[in-house]
Formats: C-alpha cells, sequence, structure tokens
C-alpha cells in the first residue's frame, strides 16, 4: 500500500478519535476535513473498501455496526445507487439485502433479466443513519468522494439512482422532484444516469411499480 494512502488512513484514524472528544496538537498545520476528502483515493476498488473501513469522516461512523461499502461485479455495465444502509444492511454489511433489497433483486431478475451479480450495487453513505433517517447534507458530502471513486473505477454504461435521495446527492440537483426527473436519460461523468424510484416507496405504493417497470426496459435498451 503507498505512502499516501497509509498517511490518509492515519489522518481519518486522527478524525475518529477527535469525534471521540481528543484533542490534536500538531506543530504541522492539520488538514481540515474538507481537504481531506479531495485527497486522492485509492485507484483499486479493495483498497478503497480498506480506506473506507478506516473512515470517521462523520457521525455515522460512530454509531454502524458495519460499514457497507458496496457489492457486485466490478466491471458491471449496470450500477445501482441506493441512499444509505438500513438494519439489515448494518448487521450484514452488505447493501439492499432487506426487505427493499429483495424487491430490487427481483426488479434484477425479472425486468433486467439479469442476475444481481452482474451489476453493482453502491449508496451515497456507507454507514447507516440512525433509524434509517435520511443522510443530510454533510454525511453526504463527506461520502460522496467514495461513491465517486468506485463510479471511476467501475465505469458502468449506465447509473440507475434509487429514489430522491440518491439522484439529489449524486447529481446535486437539489430541486427537481423526482416524479418529474424519474424515466428520464441524464449524462452524467461520462455515463447514463436515470433516476428511478427507490423500492422501500414501491412496497409502500406498489400501484408505482409499473413506473420502475418502464424505466428498467428503457436502461435495458440503453445496455
Ligand atoms: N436502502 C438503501 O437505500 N440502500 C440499502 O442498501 C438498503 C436500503
Amino acid at each position: 500500500m503507498n505512502r499516501q494512502i497509509s498517511q490518509l488512513k492515519e489522518l481519518l484514524d486522527l478524525y475518529r478519535l477527535q469525534s471521540f472528544g481528543y484533542e490534536y496538537f500538531s506543530t504541522k498545520k492539520s488538514m481540515p476535513v474538507s481537504e481531506a476528502v479531495n485527497v486522492e483515493l485509492p485507484d483499486d476498488l479493495e483498497q478503497l473498501k480498506e480506506f473506507v473501513y478506516h473512515c470517521h469522516l462523520c457521525d455515522l461512523a460512530k454509531r454502524k455496526t458495519n460499514y457497507v461499502f458496496g457489492e457486485g461485479n466490478v466491471n458491471a455495465k449496470l450500477m445501482f445507487v441506493g441512499e444509505g444502509p438500513g438494519q439489515r444492511e448494518d448487521e450484514l454489511g452488505r447493501p439492499f439485502v432487506g426487505r427493499s433489497g429483495e424487491l430490487l433483486t427481483k426488479i434484477i431478475e425479472t425486468t433486467l433479466e439479469m442476475k444481481r451479480e452482474d451489476v453493482y450495487i453502491a449508496n451515497v453513505v456507507k454507514c447507516r443513519p440512525p433509524g434509517n433517517r435520511v443522510p443530510n447534507q454533510e454525511e453526504a458530502d463527506r461520502c460522496l468522494p467514495y461513491l465517486i471513486k468506485q463510479i471511476s473505477l467501475i465505469q458502468p454504461k449506465v447509473i440507475v439512482t434509487l429514489g430522491a435521495t440518491a439522484y439529489k446527492y449524486l447529481t446535486g440537483d437539489m430541486e427537481t422532484p423526482i416524479s418529474k426527473i424519474r424515466g428520464e436519460v441524464l449524462e452524467f461523468a461520462n455515463t447514463l444516469l436515470v433516476p428511478t424510484f427507490h423500492p422501500s416507496f414501491l412496497l409502500r405504493n406498489p400501484s408505482a411499480k409499473r413506473f420502475v417497470y418502464y424505466d428498467m426496459k428503457k436502461v435495458k435498451a440503453l445496455l
């Protein structure tokens, strides 16, 4: 592992101690968090995962059981991006393994006619927000560089954002409602991005499933 990565890990450990209330004095000027998250991240998914496993850049890391980095085919043409881990994901350290995960898997298998292992699945935040609340702007800002790096390493042809939160934080478009933008094909970071509804919304509103069906048919054609 190169020197820069181990320096970054040390830095993340310092932030962890700071989050427990320790004060850090150095004769050198310490790097502000905003700069820390801009520092180059590893160009390798396994190293990036290791790196995330040391992250304490926000308070979510304190209360989580497991980091949920993401999983799937590292050469996937299709990547799904959700909001953040729920209870089951937090327990198992894997994305979309609860009830909404079961529905997502079904959508992948039946509508896209793909296997779950063929796609890549990640979230905006890698630690569970308490009580499954929506991650706030600061939490998303600190975690987003990891997702952006995952996208740049996997280079999917199409990204599907699941729900309003993933769409907003990933694209920075905080205005457009998900009901207006879903199903559109947008250009994003050298890939195509298709926003759709979150599976947990579909569990509460089964009549909206038909919209996701249309969106996935569009995604299938793009692939
Ligand atoms: N909801 C999400 O947004 N992500 C998960 O991983 C699980 C549920």
